[in-house]
């Protein structure tokens, strides 16, 4: 009987051989996860961008570290999450990922879930939403910081760190306000148990 953590390694092997789509064609490295594999939360993001595909570490660019920066300074901790994104591979430029693209590579995301059980998946932007829930009236402003149960799991929408990029102020209301917000209302329930 494979750990858990054998099992993620060998599903990692798998998708480093990946040619499911032709995304392979284009990558340097698989962006597989980071974080702790048993965590309470998972993080699911959009796709690898630049700096993901030359190191193989989810949210590693600006963007990334913004997210992280928030993550730390609400006082989440090494072991509280695991990150992932909808696609193992970086769309070229940067654009959103294919129907087809995330279809191929969803047993992949499944199989992460399904091994690291998180208490709840936070869908970090709206790539991350539209493919878990399926309402397209659902816009990400409207989704953010809900919490849509489903089998038995929490489902939160948080703004994706990249539109907070573009807006720097902290007031009651603004994007990087209520990204915060989620984020220490996700510390909460974590802390609830
Ligand atoms: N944006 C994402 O959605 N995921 C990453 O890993 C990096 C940037």
């Amino acid at each position: 009987m494979l750990t858990t953590q054998e099992q993620l390694n060998n599903l990692r092997l798998e998708v480093q051989k990946c040619t499911k789509c032709s995304l392979c064609e284009s990558r340097n490295k698989i962006v597989f996860s980071d974080g702790c594999n048993n965590a309470p939360i998972m993080f699911i993001g959009e796709a690898p961008g630049h700096n993901e595909d030359i190191t193989g570490i989810p949210f590693i660019g600006r963007a990334g570290q913004l997210l992280r920066k928030f993550m730390f300074d609400v006082g989440f901790s090494k072991d509280d999450f695991y990150i992932a994104n909808t696609i193992k591979c970086r769309p070229p430029q940067n654009r959103k990922p294919k129907t087809e693209e995330k279809e191929a590579c969803k047993r992949y995301l499944e199989k992460q879930i399904e091994l690291v059980n998180p208490k709840i998946i936070v869908l970090v932007g709206s790539t991350a939403l539209e493919s878990f829930i399926q309402d397209k009236k659902l816009t990400i402003s409207k989704a953010r910081g809900q919490i849509f149960e489903i089998d038995n799991r929490k489902y939160i929408p948080i703004f994706h760190p990249s539109y907070l990029l573009r807006y720097h102020s902290m007031d009651e209301g603004t994007p990087r306000y209520l990204f915060k917000k989620d984020l220490e209302m996700i510390q909460e329930l974590i802390k609830e148990g």
